[in-house]
């Protein structure tokens, strides 16, 4: 069973295939309409279960088109409307779910709920964000940093703000893909411990960013974060926001990048945003073709 649940429990080598892939298939179909099929479906006969506990956009457009273009067809089911938001465990929704899809793709809470699906599901399950981790998107990102700077491989990428989940699937990336990690943020939002070794602090962002190939930041707030942390995380995150003046201390051809969605001004002004370093649009366009690739690696086809 070939689950997609987490940058560093996927192999290195699948992971370059993987972005490979995604590359090739962006090219195959350029300049065509997002609803026209893909030329060889892979995904025929494929019925793909995308589950939500929490809101989303790129994450549900992104795998229900990749799905659709790749010639399967897609259920998205949220988490409060099935049994599982009403006392049904996960491991009962797994081996149920597992008689009616191929594919099982979950946005979730607590990262147990993904590994339970994985343990008690017969069919591949792929991690659509939970608290700790993010992996499709940093797929996309390596990807889209690749498309525009060339290999990621020795960089140096800076992440401004929380320590959050985004940035623990970073972290991950930073040993697989070989490029130098930099977290610059406030100690009591540093990421969490089991992610020691994989990146380095430097508290004092314009020193962080001297040289920087990649900027990134993301919300101050997480979704799994309590709203009544929204004023303390300001206070300790206003001092870290990507603006110009930080931008600029970066290398000149430096990327910005950051998930989405965003709360502009911010953790970053909209003149980054929207100015010469940002791909963001780039990185929700990639989405879409990475997590193709990585239910392909998933169902082997
Ligand atoms: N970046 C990302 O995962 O966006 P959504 O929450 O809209 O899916
Ligand atoms: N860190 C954010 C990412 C959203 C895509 C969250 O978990 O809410």
């Amino acid at each position: 069973m070939t689950h997609f649940l987490d940058i560093h429990t996927t192999p290195t080598d699948a992971l370059r295939n993987i972005i490979d892939n995604a590359k090739a298939m962006k090219t195959a179909r350029a300049g065509l309409h997002k609803g026209t099929p893909d030329a060889d479906q892979p995904l025929a006969g494929h019925m793909v279960a995308l589950i939500f506990e929490k809101p989303s956009t790129r994450t549900r457009v992104s795998f229900d088109v990749g799905v659709r273009q790749m010639g399967g067809q897609t259920m998205v089911l949220s988490g409060a409307d099935m049994q599982l938001g009403h006392g049904e465990t996960i491991a009962d929704t797994a081996r149920v779910l597992s008689r009616y899809v191929d594919l099982i793709m979950i946005r979730t809470f607590e990262e147990q709920t993904l590994l339970d699906m994985a343990e008690y599901a017969t069919v591949p399950v792929i991690n659509g964000l939970t608290n700790r981790t993010h992996p499709c998107q940093i797929m996309a990102d390596i990807m889209t940093f690749e498309e525009h700077n060339g290999p990621i491989k020795g960089k140096k990428v800076v992440w401004s703000g929380d320590g959050n989940n985004v940035f623990a699937s970073f972290a991950h990336a930073a040993k697989q893909f070989e490029f130098d990690l930099v977290f610059t943020g406030p100690p009591p939002l540093d990421p969490e411990p089991a992610l020691d070794g994989l990146y380095t602090t430097v508290r004092d962002p314009n020193e962080a960013v001297q040289g920087a190939d990649l900027v990134v930041t993301d919300t101050w707030v997480s979704m799994h974060d309590p709203q009544s942390a929204r004023e303390r995380r300001h206070n300790q995150l206003r001092g870290y926001q990507v603006n110009d003046a930080l931008m600029a201390k970066a290398k000149d051809n430096a990327l910005f990048m950051h998930c989405l969605p965003a709360h502009r001004d911010d953790e970053a002004t909209s003149s980054v945003m929207d100015g010469p370093h940002s791909v963001i649009f780039d990185e929700a366009e990639n989405r879409l073709h990475a997590q193709k690739a990585i239910m392909r690696h998933c169902l082997g086809v």
